[in-house]
């Protein structure tokens, strides 16, 4: 979809604030905008910071990422980017389980759940969590996620095939750019129709991004665990993803 035959939406209201994007009405009843923020934060927001520049690269490197899911059938709340760091989006309601997908140990699993870094893993992970920061995003079964009235099991297992298509997609993209896609998280969200679609962003901030040669962490880890050069591997991002411009 493109807004660019005059039915551009005028940004309105502030909905949502979240860490790193706001999220506005418009003057259209069936698009929203999603602005993306250079703020950076991390573990449950105690970490707070600035990456200058990143806005707009993960408004970029998403409007790209959601442009080639929707090219392989994956539909996505995207409809266009209307500047350097805001796209019109379809209002969804989002659902508060944030589905993690690792294809190599990194992270989390090896802090807490006793891989060693840098295992391939077979089969892929597919994890779920509650999008609570209050409650430090605590690791959900399905059970968990049914009796919290968050998805029932028709939904989850077709979040569960959505999110191995996209990784599917999405690695080999990566891989022909000499990235590997370590892992990332996904959001979904609800429309009014109650169809489920993918939301939220595909970025650096929110995907382990390793080079394929160097090993080199092209991702929000440079900005987490103070590895330098933080702006620069998300430039270099914005850079390799422009190959599917
Ligand atoms: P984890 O290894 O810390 O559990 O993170 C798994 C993936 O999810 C990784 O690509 C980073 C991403 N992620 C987010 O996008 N938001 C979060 O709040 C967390 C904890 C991880
Ligand atoms: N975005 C999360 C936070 O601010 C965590 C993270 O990405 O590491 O807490």
């Amino acid at each position: 979809m493109s807004e660019s035959n005059g039915t551009r939406p005028i940004k309105g209201e502030l909905l949502h604030e979240g860490k790193a994007k706001r999220v506005f009405k418009t003057d259209h009843s069936d698009r929203y905008i999603q602005e993306f923020k250079n703020d950076a934060t991390a573990f449950d927001g105690t970490k707070k910071g600035t990456i200058e520049g990143k806005g707009s690269v993960n408004c970029q490197v998403s409007t790209r990422m959601f442009r080639l899911l929707e090219s392989k059938g994956v539909k996505t709340h995207f409809v266009d980017i209307l500047s350097d760091n805001e796209m019109s989006i379809l209002p969804v309601k989002i659902i508060k389980v944030e589905v993690v997908v690792r294809n190599i140990a990194a992270g989390s699993l090896v802090k807490v759940r006793g891989f060693k870094e840098g295992t391939k893993l077979d089969p892929t992970i597919v994890e779920w969590y509650l999008k609570d920061d209050s409650l430090h995003d605590p690791l959900l079964n399905d059970d968990h996620i049914h009796a919290l009235g968050l998805a029932n099991s028709h939904e989850l297992a077709n979040l569960k095939k959505d999110a191995l298509k996209i990784n599917g997609i999405l690695s080999e993209f990566f891989a022909s750019i000499g990235i590997n896609l370590v892992d990332f998280k996904l959001e979904f969200g609800r429309r009014p129709d109650g169809k489920i679609i993918l939301a939220d962003e595909i970025s650096p901030d929110t995907c382990r991004l390793w080079d394929r040669e160097t090993g080199n962490k092209l991702d929000k880890d440079r900005f987490r665990f103070d590895l330098g050069n933080v702006e620069d591997a998300y430039q270099e991002i914005l850079k390799r993803t422009s190959a599917i411009r």
